[in-house]
């Protein structure tokens, strides 16, 4: 009876936990700390290599770092957008809502840098901590995301050659390009 008391208590408390400081906080760190991370490594890379180079790069850098920062962290870390180039990128209910929800309130004038969602969702009979960040495409990004006439031809062979299906393309800068999407048991 107690138990049943304390456990009907603690779930009319969890929504509460969505809007913890200590929740919110370390999830922003988290989700804000591979992107600098990658940035870094395909500046670099590009200047070395130029874009058809630093595909590779990108395919392999970048889910290594989100595996390693997982792995670090206690966070399930990915990378989502609404026209995904890795297949596997493709957001499910919540994270399509959010990343529709960012290009709503870019659109109406929000900094996209600053766009972020989060809640706690039961699953599989859990509560789990769920996280969204935002990411803008800066100018950097465009010669792998941009406009067809932004992309040279070896990079578009690159791309069709490793990304058959890739939507990734047509994006300028200040738009938002995906996001970082974390979870976590609460
Ligand atoms: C050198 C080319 C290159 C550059 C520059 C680049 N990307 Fe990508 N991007 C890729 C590749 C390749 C993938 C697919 C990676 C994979 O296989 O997981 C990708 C995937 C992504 C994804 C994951 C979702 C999806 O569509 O698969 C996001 C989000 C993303 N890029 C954002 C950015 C942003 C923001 C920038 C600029 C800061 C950027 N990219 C710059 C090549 C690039």
């Amino acid at each position: 009876m107690r138990n049943a008391l304390l456990a009907a208590l603690l779930a009319a408390a969890l929504p509460a936990i969505a809007a913890d400081p200590a929740w919110v906080g370390e999830a922003r760190n988290v989700a804000s700390s591979v992107p600098p991370k990658l940035v870094a490594v395909l500046t670099e890379e590009l200047k070395k290599s130029g874009p058809e180079g630093a595909i590779a790069v990108c395919s392999v850098k970048a889910p290594e770092m989100a595996k390693a920062a997982s792995e670090a962290t206690g966070w399930n870390i990915r990378r989502v957008s609404l026209k995904n180039r890795n297949p596997k990128a493709v957001p499910d209910a919540w994270e399509r809502a959010a990343l529709e929800e960012f290009d709503r309130r870019a659109a109406a004038g929000e900094s996209p840098a600053a766009l972020e969602k989060f809640t706690v969702v039961k699953e599989d009979g859990r509560d789990v901590y769920r996280y969204m960040k935002a990411l803008p495409v800066q100018e950097l990004c465009v010669s792998c995301h941009g406009p067809a006439d932004r992309l040279s031809p070896a990079t578009k062979a690159e791309l069709a050659k490793r990304y058959p299906d890739d939507k990734g393309t047509g994006y300028a800068p200040g738009q938002i390009r995906g996001a970082m999407t974390i979870r976590k048991p609460v």
